[in-house]
């Protein structure tokens, strides 16, 4: 197989803080990378620095919670480049409607008392659009591109859960629900794609500041709120990761020489989070 020709990937939220940096550096490594996401203008940002680093990237608006907006995008790579051989799953997030605003029951939630939101004043509706995104949103494009991995006997799916997939983190049910979905579905999608040499694995990225966490940890001020002294106190690393820190993780997962017999994991890259002892 000419290694070149095949260097095709497919970034799912591209648009976005965690895996704009990581489609710019499949690029810098001879990918070419379709990015995916809703916003067109947000991906076409990426694109352009991309391309005009001498990188090649297209972007593609697609909704990967729906199936044929997923095949559409299969095709147009297809037609472009040829078949998929990295895929990864950033695209998800959270909606503030799916959000809590208390950690335990209150009375008042069910008196209809508009300070108090919680479990029962939810949307369910939004709550399964959380959950649609965050779980469905990554099997989709694992079940579109993968089919012509599977065909070429060769692909490497990296999946995105989060610290929610080990602990459910308070007021984020539907969020910390579908992420723990994923790394199950990870274990379940490595352990029946192995006879088809594609490996999938997932990363759990602690806690790292994109637009929308950054008006959750943050006030006007540019004080930290109460979450994020929350989170820095449970985090031994003592700040919010940055993007590039997921790029060492990345490139090992999808290097077929080193990380080749390393399928169905899941790596935290959380500043310590998991370990914090939390009291
Ligand atoms: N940042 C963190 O601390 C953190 C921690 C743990 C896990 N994660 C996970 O890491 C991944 C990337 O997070 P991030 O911080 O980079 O978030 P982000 O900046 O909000 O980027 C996520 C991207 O996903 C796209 N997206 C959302 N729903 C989509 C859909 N239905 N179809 C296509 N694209 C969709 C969004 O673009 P459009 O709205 O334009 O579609 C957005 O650009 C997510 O899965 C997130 O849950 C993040």
């Amino acid at each position: 197989m000419n290694k070149t020709k095949h260097k095709i990937a497919v970034v799912t939220g591209a648009g976005g803080t965690l895996c704009s940096e990581m489609a710019r550096d499949l690029a810098r490594q001879g990918y070419k990378v379709a990015l995916l996401g809703r916003s067109i203008d947000k991906l076409k940002v990426v694109e352009d620095e991309i391309n005009a680093a001498g990188g090649e990237a297209i972007s593609i608006s697609a909704d990967v919670s729906g199936e044929a907006s997923v095949r559409a995008a299969n095709e147009l790579v297809m037609k472009t480049w040829g078949p998929v051989t990295v895929l990864i799953n950033g695209a998800g997030g959270n909606q503030n409607d799916a959000l809590t605003n208390t950690v335990e029951f209150d009375e008042r939630e069910l008196e209809g008392d508009p300070a108090v939101k919680g479990f029962f004043n939810l949307n369910m509706q939004t709550f399964q659009s959380v959950i649609d995104i965050n779980t469905m949103g990554t099997v989709i494009p694992c079940y579109v591109f993968g089919r012509e991995m599977a065909r070429n006997k060769h692909g490497n799916i990296i999946n995105f859960a989060s610290m929610t997939s080990y602990r459910p983190i308070t007021k984020v049910a539907a969020y910390a629900m579908a992420k723990g979905g994923i790394v199950n579905f990870t274990q379940w999608l490595a352990a029946y794609l192995a006879p088809a040499n594609i490996r999938v694995n997932a990363i759990a990225p602690g806690f790292f500041l994109n637009d929308r966490s950054r008006k959750i940890m943050f006030h006007e001020d540019g004080s930290q709120t109460e979450r994020a002294v929350n989170i820095m106190r449970q985090t031994p690393i003592k700040r919010f990761g940055d993007a590039h820190e997921l790029l060492g993780c990345m490139n090992w997962l999808i290097d077929d020489k080193n990380a080749g017999f390393v399928t169905g994991i899941t790596i935290p890259v959380d500043g310590g989070f998991l370990s914090s002892p939390g009291v």
